[in-house]
């Protein structure tokens, strides 16, 4: 198969481990006799420096152009005061807004041989295994008005959380579909004894589940979702919910695998052309170290294989590999135990590659053999 990707490392991290999902998407190619063509493009603060703008035309071309998107992470302190319309995240924002990316899925599995490096205890985080769907395109993120003002002679600001009736069906539907394939559990996440658009949210959520009698609607508050996450995480199947709920739960829940960079994610667009990147920011208290852990973007690539091109077993097999080393013991410094000495980030991708390798090794023996 030959498909074109575009890769867009940002800034901090970002491109460290950008590199380290390249080298390993080489090494599908290799094996499994793909042609990737890697179109490089500028967002975030990297962008801001270069050409001024988040998001140069250039790139958002270059991404309508392209089969899928890699995206590492964006932002850092060198941009920090910048005036809004020119901070590091607004790159990210239009991006998502330009190409419809209103679906975020963010898986959340503990691997066995990690359960120590939780902060939690074994007992609450073994077998934990659902998927966050946060709607991406509207909520609190987006809604006008959002400014400061002086009014009445006093400073004021507001953030507006809007959504039309249509967004929020579809991203609930997205919801049930994928738990049609999973448990049959959806838990819509939501704060409807105090917002109105929290009460539409759950009047859709009832209407979408009329059409899916297969798959369980539960209701939750978002604060009981916050701590229902670390009480019991072992409850939940899917969770959808708003764009700035969905943010904050997933964060949380990334602490339940040990570590920001284990988690992956996908934007799903309606027109399949869709977005994969780590859920972690791009760390500038590490960047430049070689110290990240790369397996987030690892594992989106690897969720770009199944979602977007449809290799499943390319896919499998990047998890095997990644799933292979950790369990043989290596890791970088967020997972590494004490007295334990740490892999870099490009040492880690090295065993990834050399596991994939043997993978691919032993699966030929056996096709010889069959
Ligand atoms: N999607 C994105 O691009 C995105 C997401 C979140 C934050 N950000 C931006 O990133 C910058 C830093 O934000 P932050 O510090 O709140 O969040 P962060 O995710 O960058 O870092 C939080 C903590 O987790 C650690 N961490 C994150 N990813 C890691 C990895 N792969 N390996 C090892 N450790 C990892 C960091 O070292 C840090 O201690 C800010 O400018 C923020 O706006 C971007």
């Amino acid at each position: 198969m030959e498909k074109k990707i575009a890769l867009l490392p940002g800034d901090g991290i970002g491109l460290e481990v950008m590199n380290g999902a390249v080298e390993i998407l080489k090494a599908i190619e290799e094996h499994y006799y793909h042609r990737f063509h890697f179109q490089y493009g500028l967002i975030g603060g990297a962008a801001i420096d270069e050409t001024n703008s988040p998001l140069p035309e250039q790139t958002l071309n270059m991404c309508k152009e392209a089969d899928a998107v890699l995206l590492g992470s964006v932002g850092g302190p060198k941009w920090d005061q910048n005036p809004s319309h020119l901070r590091p995240e607004r790159g990210l924002l239009a991006l998502r807004k330009e190409l419809d990316l209103y679906a975020n899925l963010r898986p959340v599995e503990t691997v066995e041989s990690l359960l120590d490096s939780s902060p939690l205890k074994r007992e609450f985080v073994e077998g934990v295994d659902f998927m966050i769907v946060r709607e991406l395109t509207g909520g609190l993120y987006f809604g006008k008005p959002s400014e400061r003002k002086v009014y009445g002679g006093e400073e004021t600001v507001v953030d507006t959380l809007f959504y039309k009736r249509d967004e929020m069906v579809r991203i609930i539907e997205q919801a049930f579909e994928l738990a049609q394939g999973r448990q049959k559990k959806v838990t819509s996440v939501d704060k409807a004894n105090v917002l109105e658009s929290s009460r539409m949210w759950r009047e859709v959520a009832e209407e979408v589940a009329a059409r899916y009698q297969d798959v369980e609607l539960q209701h939750m508050l978002v604060d009981h979702a916050a701590m229902a996450l670390i009480h019991n995480p072992k409850q939940f199947d899917v969770i959808v919910t708003e764009n700035m709920f969905g943010d904050i739960l997933s964060d949380e829940a990334s602490m339940l695998t040990g570590s920001l960079g284990m988690l992956p994610s996908a934007s799903l667009s309606s027109t399949g052309l869709h977005l994969y990147e780590p859920v972690h920011g791009s760390a500038p208290d590490i960047a430049g170290e070689d110290k990240a852990n790369p397996v987030a973007m690892i594992l989106s690539a690897a969720m770009m294989l199944r979602h977007s091109f449809g290799m499943n077993e390319e896919a499998e097999a990047v998890e095997n590999a990644v799933k292979h080393v950790l369990d043989s013991g290596k890791r970088t410094a967020d997972l590494a135990k004490k007295g334990e000495a740490p892999l870099s980030t490009t040492a880690l991708v090295e065993e990834v590659k050399a596991a994939l390798a043997d993978d691919h090794a032993i699966f030929n023996i056996m096709e010889a053999y069959a």
